[in-house]
């Protein structure tokens, strides 16, 4: 990306083919997914990829995620063990990514992995997502498409507030539905969850027909997104309010009063996940200092909710 212009994509056959020649051509094209937009960039091409750490200023010890198209692509570059086939059947194209053992012979970029033998895999769904993938019939290294520490993007118009003149072009295709990044569950042996996400817990262990092993909080993480303070709006954030202090703003769940924004009225997780950063964005456009947050649900999508304000709760350096 040298002009320091970011162009707007639509999401149609023109739109979607010149997208997929930037990625080919080892630039930089944010996506959206079904969770959140994505910061794409050819998974085989050292440059590209530096590219994205470079567009977000990450640290370069974060292993990204690869998106591909369907299971059998995923094949290429991972090794699937039986838990790991039963859950990508159930639930891919969806939000859960998968970190696998890496095949040698991947292609790979190392930027990629950050140098492990693991491989965070993903196939995601909507229209846009995978008609890219189509296109570009290749591995696309997919971050969210956010500055590094700062709230994930769920429309095209965040993606330009936070990376506008850092990439290439962004493919708009409106609103994501799910809202919360993927679920992350490590097939390595016992399947592990590393990150709560858009699909609960709860759904996979019915599939694998046992409980997830790890720990997703607190533990030294081994998905390096558990970062402490991440996910951060500009203003401070205090959680489980059901008393708003008289200089806070409150972010509602269900029927309480006198929220700026309301997650959900009618406590609906799911509404609540894709309403999530799409206000605290909003927070951020008012100005607001000190932003309170109702109690939600630790079951089910309000864990990876409760992951995400949790994070953005945090103590931090600025
Ligand atoms: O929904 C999503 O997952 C979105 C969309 C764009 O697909 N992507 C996303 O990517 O949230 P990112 O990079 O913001 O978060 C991926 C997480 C990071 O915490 C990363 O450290 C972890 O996945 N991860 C990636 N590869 C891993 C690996 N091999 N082992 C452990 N964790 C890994
Ligand atoms: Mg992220």
């Amino acid at each position: 990306m040298k002009s320091g212009h970011t162009v707007t994509l639509k999401p149609d056959a023109d739109g979607v083919l010149l997208a997929a020649k930037v990625l080919s051509g080892g630039g930089l094209v944010a996506f959206p997914t079904e969770t959140v937009y994505g910061l794409g960039a050819d998974a085989r091409n050292d440059t590209a990829v530096a590219a994205i750490f470079d567009a977000k200023g990450r640290p370069s010890f974060n292993p990204l995620i690869v998106h591909v198209k369907d299971l059998e692509t995923a094949l290429k570059y991972c090794v699937f063990d039986k838990d790991a086939l039963k859950l990508a059947k159930a639930f891919w194209p969806g939000a859960m990514t998968l970190v696998l053992p890496l095949r040698p012979d991947s292609g790979i970029s190392k930027l990629v992995t950050a140098g492990l033998d693991t491989l965070g895999v993903r196939v995601p769904a909507g229209d846009a997502v995978q008609d890219l993938l189509a296109a570009f019939d290749g591995p696309m290294a997919g971050p969210s498409a956010n500055p590094s520490g700062k709230i994930s993007p769920t429309t095209a118009d965040h993606v330009l507030s936070g990376l506008y003149g850092k990439i290439d072009a962004v493919l708009d295709a409106g609103h994501t539905s799910v809202g919360v990044e993927s679920t992350i569950i490590g097939c390595l042996g016992r399947a592990t969850a590393l990150r709560a996400g858009g699909v609960p817990f709860e759904e996979i262990e019915r599939v694998l027909g046992y409980q997830l092993g790890g720990e997703v909080v607190g533990k030294a993480p081994i998905a390096p997104g558990q970062l402490e303070s991440h996910y951060a709006p500009k203003g401070h954030v205090r959680l489980n309010v059901t008393t708003r202090a008289a200089d806070e703003e409150l972010l509602g769940f269900g029927p309480v009063e006198g929220a700026v924004f309301n997650l959900s009225h009618s406590a609906d997780l799911r509404e609540a996940a894709a309403n999530l950063f799409d206000y605290l964005h909003k927070f951020d456009e008012r100005g607001t200092q000190k932003i309170a947050v109702s109690p939600i649900p630790n079951e089910g999508l309000g864990r990876a909710i409760n992951d995400r304000l949790r994070r953005a709760a945090a103590p931090r350096g600025d």
